[in-house]
């Protein structure tokens, strides 16, 4: 088929779902059924079968890093990566337990690494590299990049990935208008700058902030996906910190050949208002671009 428009198809389509705070038992968060959301996250997102290259979840998988709380995330994103054929990448945030985290999500033994060992993970997509970066600090929710930390990174880094790279991590390094989150923000932003600098990093993604928002870091594009769990409420008072029961959503990114978008997706279900189907799609595709354009771009007499 011939193509309208100015951009090719996207080259990689990555879900970004984060802050799912599963406990265990499924038990509610503040009224709020989790595991339900995540299910309703894992449905839609089924819809876009093998177009799925990658699903990220940037931390605050579990509440209070239970074990049962990763085995419920499990249940729910395992058979949708299965499905659709996408890589899933876990990534620490601070409501998780390193130990649990390993054991539940990466399938490691128990024992294994000191408490004190940042789970930090490489994953090759095709030849883009994605970097799951622990940001966490051990019995507390702020985030940091130690000096250990950074020199991990900036060994990974040395090397350039064929495709670039993208960096997931909990705390994200952008600016929030949240009040108090000064106290839970990342630390060591000044020397993560130094570390990707004159890089491959394409992209940052980022969760912990329970909206999605967009910013920019050292001159690369940073993307904050909302929370599954529930939503800080920007619209509160500005000394206020209200977590609504509503405005769930995740985020697609679309990486192009020299471009990407990051959209934010509503969590449903919705009634459906406007639809056109496969069938009106394969008429339309295959129609010459003249006609094609008359057909969907004109509008009718008035
Ligand atoms: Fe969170
Ligand atoms: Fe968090």
């Amino acid at each position: 088929m011939e193509r309208l428009g100015r951009y090719p198809a996207a080259t990689t389509v990555i879900a970004h779902v984060s802050d799912t705070h599963l406990l265990s038992g499924g038990a509610p968060l503040g009224g709020a059924d989790t595991v339900a959301a995540l299910a309703q996250t894992a449905a839609q997102l089924e819809r876009l079968g093998a177009s799925l290259d990658v699903i990220v979840v940037t931390g605050d998988v579990a509440d209070l890093g239970e074990a049962d709380a990763y085995a419920r995330a499990r249940a729910e994103l395992d058979p949708l990566a299965r499905a659709t054929g996408a890589e899933l990448v876990w990534v620490m945030g601070n409501h998780d337990e390193r130990a649990a985290f390993r054991l539940g999500l990466l399938d490691e033994a128990p024992g294994g690494a000191p408490l004190d060992d940042p789970v930090h993970r490489v994953a090759d997509v095709d030849g883009l590299r994605i970097i799951a970066l622990d940001t966490t600090v051990p019995g507390y929710h702020h985030g940091e990049l130690d000096a250990r930390s950074l020199d991990w990174l900036a060994r990974v880094l040395a090397e350039p990935a064929p495709r670039g790279t993208i960096i997931a991590m909990h705390h994200a390094p952008i600016a929030t208008p949240l009040a108090l989150m000064d106290v839970l923000e990342l630390r060591g932003q000044d020397e993560l700058a130094e570390v990707v600098r004159g890089r491959d990093v394409r992209l940052f993604l980022g969760g912990h902030l329970h909206y999605a928002t967009h910013g920019a870091f050292a001159g690369i594009p940073v993307s904050v996906a909302g929370a599954t769990a529930y939503t800080m409420d920007l619209s509160a008072p500005p000394r206020e910190l209200v977590g609504i029961d509503g405005g769930r959503s995740f985020s697609l990114l679309h990486l192009f050949d020299g471009a990407f978008s990051a959209s934010v997706v509503p969590l449903g279900p919705f009634d459906v208002v406007t639809s056109f189907g496969e069938g009106y799609l394969a008429e339309l595709e295959a129609m010459a671009p003249a006609e094609r354009l008359e057909r969907f771009s004109r509008k009718p007499p008035t």
